[in-house]
């Protein structure tokens, strides 16, 4: 890959601010293939020259992306000024990544929510294009039909006119509990279809991006990061 400057490297890993690296650089604390190097600015390639702070292997990675059970009532956002946002569960090492939602689960929304530097990445998830499947699990306030999953099958036309894209619609036996699948992340499109029905959302919570799963071991609030195999998943 293409050589980037040692400060962007260090700081890359979150371990360090751009100008805490440009410090320890110029201490001499840091080695490029062996050798001491005290300038900054000075370039190397992360995937294959060996970089060491204080003697140790730093571990650069390409892109980050982590996984996220959000729970309720924290803003998919980088920051705001009043209320808790999904950067904030984060620990400082991974605040300073520079990482971003990719898209958005409404306040009130829970589950899987991904969360990355790579912009490319999040170009692609969302893209309308790609149709990349997501599966919610809703709990609503009338029961369902299946002339509702018929409806959801056909493609929607909400109350606006927006038209939606043919959805899947799997409702569990009792009719207030069931699963969507859309291909698509209109605003608010999950509740406003199912309210479209006369069953408005009392609660939502994501499972699923393409064939990645939420992972259960996780509960509300709890993060791990994704290696590029698991990542593929969102693809498939
Ligand atoms: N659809 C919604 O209505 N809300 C979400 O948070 C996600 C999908």
């Amino acid at each position: 890959m293409a050589k980037l400057r040692l400060d962007k490297i260090l700081a890359d890993t979150g371990r360090w601010s751009r100008s805490e690296a440009r410090v320890l650089i110029r201490a001499g604390r840091v080695a490029v293939s062996g050798a001491p190097v005290c300038r900054p600015e000075e370039k190397a390639d992360p995937e294959r020259d060996a970089v060491c702070v204080d003697g140790a292997p730093l571990r650069w990675q390409r892109r980050v992306c982590l996984m996220l059970d959000k729970p309720a009532g924290v803003l998919s956002a980088t920051e705001d000024r009043t209320q808790q946002t999904v950067l904030d569960l984060l620990p400082p090492q991974y605040r300073r990544m520079g990482l971003f939602p990719v898209g958005r689960l409404d306040r009130d929304t829970t589950g899987l929510l991904l969360l990355t530097d790579d912009g490319d990445l999040t170009h692609e998830i969302l893209s309308p294009k790609k149709h990349v499947p997501k599966r919610y699990r809703a709990e609503v306030a009338a029961p369902l039909s299946e002339q509702d999953a018929a409806a959801f099958a056909a493609g929607l036309t909400l109350g606006d006119g927006t038209r939606c894209l043919p959805a899947g619609l799997e409702i569990e036996p009792g009719g207030t509990v069931c699963f969507v699948t859309v291909f698509e992340g209109k605003y608010h499109q999950v509740k406003r279809m199912l309210a479209s029905r006369g069953c408005p959302v009392t609660a939502l919570r994501r499972l699923r991006i393409g064939a990645l799963e939420l992972d259960p071991a996780l509960g509300a609030g709890g993060w791990r990061e994704l290696d590029e195999t698991e990542l593929k998943r969102v693809f498939e």
